[in-house]
């Protein structure tokens, strides 16, 4: 506006005030904007004008210097920009508007910060709220309670855990009782949103989804349309981490060291093919399967258990059985954390626990409850589990269905709950803190109180491998570093040799020697001891072992075998199997100084018998594990299994040998099982 507005000319005035008056006064923003799908290097800002226009971002780390301009061509009243190439866990400020003006003016409001880098540690805030799209004072009061409640403004991720909008997912519902909302819409322009679709979102979803002109019935998820899917933007593609889904209907991010997994429930088809539910489920596992993050958060918006205004037990409510019998083993089976739900409009929080797929009436409190406390860390009580998904340690499931709706006289009285509210005054929202390995969940009600608190805490202290070796030439000082993954900021260290608490310390030894560091997390009482063995040259002989428990695959350390004094052309692994008898020896190297074992005199009569033929290797291993069988063992079935008896890996033998990966399991006991053999072997990392 302001270029044209020092024309003096009549004509091009006129032309000028026509244009003016006929289109610019009508050009506003009517929803948002809002922000989509934050990742480390990008996010999507939408809005919606009242008239078409072509769509313009400027962006830039300060309000005062949007210094950088995205402008997309063509008309279009709902408008979507992605930005791309940012930095991570970066605050930026942006404007809107069209190639002719912007309609946003630049502020701190206008703000989103790009999400840390996938296992960053940094704190971060969640805020989740469910069943809230009422358009009504409660909606407003639990929203204005959490940004009344300290951390707010620095909220990372916010949650919608479905029914976002009642009571048919139709867009202008979505304009009138959330974007539009007088009292709620004020977040909307820098806190981005991550949703599931509820039963309410979805019915105006079914009702003009179609496959082959065919609606309403079992149609393929990739169909799904409608207001809910118009307005969200999610990944698709594993944009913000996990496995890509393919689909808006269900996905999966990342933000820190947090993993977000964000089911669909109402792809649930009443004519009980299962199918869309199956296709989630298969994608569910491969998700669950390459998950490192330290804790994992599944959000669905129909509850497994519930008391509320929905009956987890009604013979009508076959979502929330199906979420439960299909659902639930496979979050367990990878020991998800939390999984957070809507759909009753009361809150609702279990004990820590495992295995509870049944009715209520199925509950066992002696065998499904893993922690009977209330989990709170201010009595001492904190939930601890460890960051292993084949011990379960329990998951924690919460219904927060109450942030807009109630409901006047619920039951409250699931047996697997450890906390519950509802009623006329039990109207909240969920605020969560992750740090480290410290997981704390609040509930906070509409009047700004803390009604229900519980914290998780993870022992995932680690050392990289364990027990070092160290080969030194000749008596030299030398450093050794305790340095750890994992854990709280209360770690401390304690060496065997000193009284030093640093975690570097310098030794001198002139004969071998043998080191320890306990290292202690305070928070969790999680203790791990590092073993340093630092060994001279010439006064060591490593052991060796051939077609035995074997070995050493350390880092750092390089191999070279012998047979009868000479090198073998490429024996350069930390294992060698003799095909015919002789001496062999292995010549380990480590910092230019070379140790060399002892001989092992190899009789070809010490080969295994046809009942010993399958060998594992090495023996303990640190992850990869190598099986090997002769050729008569070729092409047989095997699995794994953990010393609980579960399955956690199968496949077919190959001669001469096969490797397993098996770097994400715990340290312990496991059993190679192929036809009637039974070989065990440990994994030490
Ligand atoms: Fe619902």
């Amino acid at each position: 506006m302001r270029k044209f507005a020092s024309f003096r000319n009549f004509t091009i005035g006129f032309t000028f005030n026509f244009w003016f008056f006929q289109i610019l006064p009508a050009q506003s923003i009517v929803r948002g904007p809002y922000l989509q799908c934050p990742n480390p290097h990008g996010i999507t800002i939408m809005w919606r004008t009242d008239v078409a226009t072509d769509s313009k971002v400027w962006f830039g780390t300060s309000p005062v210097n949007l210094s950088y301009e995205i402008e997309i061509a063509g008309m279009r009243t709902d408008h979507a920009v992605t930005l791309n190439g940012l930095q991570p866990g970066t605050t930026y400020y942006y404007a809107v508007g069209t190639n002719q003006t912007q309609l946003t003016t630049p502020s701190t409001q206008y703000r989103f910060k790009t999400a840390p880098l996938p296992g960053t540690q940094n704190p971060i805030r969640i805020w989740a709220i469910g069943d809230f799209g009422k358009g009504n004072a409660d909606q407003i009061n639990v929203k204005n309670a959490y940004m009344q409640y300290p951390g707010s403004s620095q909220t990372d991720v916010w949650l919608w855990l479905g029914d976002n909008v009642y009571d048919e997912g139709k867009d202008q519902e979505y304009q009138d009782k959330v974007f539009g909302l007088e009292g709620f819409r004020d977040v909307f322009s820098w806190l981005p949103f991550w949703a599931v679709p509820g039963n309410h979102d979805y019915i105006e979803v079914w009702r003009v989804s179609s496959f082959l002109g065919i609606p309403y019935s079992n149609i393929p998820y990739t169909n799904h349309q409608g207001p809910y899917y118009d307005i969200i933007h999610a990944p698709t593609n594993g944009e913000a981490g996990g496995v890509p889904s393919g689909t808006e209907a269900f996905y999966a991010f990342e933000y820190g060291n947090v993993h977000f997994i964000m089911l669909n429930s109402e792809i649930f088809d009443f004519t009980l093919t299962y199918q869309n539910f199956n296709q989630m489920i298969d994608w569910l596992k491969q998700d669950l399967a390459q998950n490192q993050a330290t804790f994992t958060i599944v959000v669905v918006h129909q509850a497994p258990y519930s008391k509320g205004s929905h009956d987890s037990d009604s013979p009508i409510e076959l979502i929330m059985r199906a979420v439960r019998e299909r659902i639930l083993p496979v979050l367990e089976q990878y020991d998800v954390d939390v999984v957070l739900c809507g759909h009753s409009h009361v809150y609702e929080r279990t004990f820590l626990m495992h295995g509870h797929y049944g009715p209520s009436s199925t509950f066992n409190f002696a065998t499904m409850v893993k922690n009977p406390t209330n989990g709170r860390l201010a009595w001492g009580q904190p939930y601890k589990k460890d960051d292993r998904p084949e011990t379960p340690d329990g998951t924690v499931y919460i219904v927060c269905g109450n942030s807009g709706s109630k409901t006047t006289e619920p039951e409250l009285n699931y047996p697997a709950m450890v906390f519950s509210d509802g009623g006329p005054q039990g109207v909240g929202s969920l605020v969560i803190d992750v740090y480290r390995n410290r997981m704390d969940i609040k509930y906070l009600r509409a009047s700004g109180q803390i009604w229900d608190d519980f914290t998780i805490l993870k022992k995932n202290l680690k050392v990289p491998d364990n027990p070092r070796y160290i080969l030194l030439c000749e008596p030299t000082p030398v450093t050794l570093d305790a340095h750890y993954a994992g854990g709280s900021d209360q770690v401390s260290v304690q060496w065997s040799h000193t009284s030093s608490t640093s975690l570097e310390t310098v030794v001198y030894p002139t004969e071998n020697a043998v080191y320890t560091a306990t290292l202690t997390d305070a928070l969790t009482g999680q203790t791990l001891q590092v073993e340093f063995n630092v060994v001279l040259a010439n006064q060591w002989n490593p052991p060796i072992f051939l077609l035995q428990d074997t070995l050493w695959t350390l880092p750092g350390f390089t191999y070279q075998w012998f047979k009868n004094g000479q090198p073998i052309l490429g024996a350069t692994e930390a294992w060698f199997f003799p095909s015919e008898d002789g001496s062999y020896s292995v010549q380990i190297t480590q910092n230019g100084c070379t140790a060399e074992s002892l001989p092992f005199q190899y009789n070809i009569s010490l080969k295994p018998n046809q009942e010993e033929d399958l060998r594992v290797f090495p023996n303990p291993t640190t992850g990869l594990l190598h099986i090997h069988c002769p050729h008569t063992c070729s092409g047989e079935s095997f699995r794994i299994l953990n010393a609980l008896g579960q399955v956690i890996h199968s496949g077919r033998l190959q001669a001469p040998h096969i490797n397993i990966p098996l770097f994400g399991l715990a340290n312990g006991l496991y059993f190679l099982q192929s036809g009637s053999r039974n070989i065990r072997f440990q994994v030490q990392h």
